[in-house]
């Protein structure tokens, strides 16, 4: 498949790593420019190719979006159209900025996405593992235990196709419900960076 990072820092680079390893087809950008990105594509391989922002969005059928949710308005809006977008973000109002409707959980940072992007369908996962846990967790053919990734999205094909992508790179997708769901896999819950297995998380995320 044609992977499309927009946001290479530590959770889209770790992506990156992983998605081009199961012999995906990666597109990087950053808002520096593909020249900053020579070097971890380089590293990774010739699976990876730095490029532009709308050009990583044109590139893939999926599109990881791993920015920081007070930057969601700077990214283009007509590449992603029809894209299935997977949503690394998290809500941090001190580094992002305080937004009233966040912080009165009257939305979620992934519906804010989703509004900036209306003919995507974006997917929130990859959110609540530390990005170097990511790196490292992925189940490894001969290891028991096998950690959870809840994903939460309203378009059912999309959301199982970043399931897939999810099993691929070792993990364990944890279906959470609707995207306005995806406020139960946010900082400040209880399986926020709980590193939790499969059935763990789903039992502590409970029915979507
Ligand atoms: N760190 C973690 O362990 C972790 C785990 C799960 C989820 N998250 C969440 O995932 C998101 C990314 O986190 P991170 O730790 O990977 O952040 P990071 O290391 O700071 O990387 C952020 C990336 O976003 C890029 N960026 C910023 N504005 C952009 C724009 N307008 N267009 C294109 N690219 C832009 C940056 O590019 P430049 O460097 O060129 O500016 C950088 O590549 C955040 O919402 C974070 O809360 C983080």
């Amino acid at each position: 498949m044609r992977i499309g990072i927009v946001g290479t820092g530590n959770v889209g680079g770790t992506l990156a790593r992983l998605f081009s390893r199961a012999g995906h087809e990666v597109a990087v950008a950053n808002s520096r420019g593909p020249d900053t990105l020579r070097g971890l594509a380089d590293e990774l391989g010739e699976r990876v190719r730095p490029v532009t922002v709308p050009e990583a969005a044109r590139f893939g059928e999926v599109v990881v979006v791993s920015v920081p949710v007070g930057r969601y308005a700077e990214l283009p809006a007509e590449p992603m159209a029809g894209r299935t977008v997977i949503d690394t973000g998290n809500y941090y109002p001190e580094r992002d900025g305080r937004d009233p409707a966040l912080d009165q959980d009257r939305t979620t940072s992934s519906e804010l996405l989703q509004q900036h992007l209306p003919e995507a369908h974006v997917v929130k996962a990859f959110n609540t593992m530390r990005w170097d846990h990511l790196r490292e967790y992925g189940r490894q053919s001969s290891a028991q235990r096998r950690y959870g990734v809840p994903v939460s999205g309203d378009d059912p094909a999309a959301k199982r196709r970043v399931a897939d992508l999810i099993e691929q790179v070792g993990y364990e997708p944890v279906d959470a419900g609707r995207l306005a769901e995806g406020r139960r896999h946010q900082p400040g819950t209880p399986v926020y960076l709980a590193d939790l297995d499969g059935a763990e998380l789903h039992r502590q995320l409970g029915a979507p």
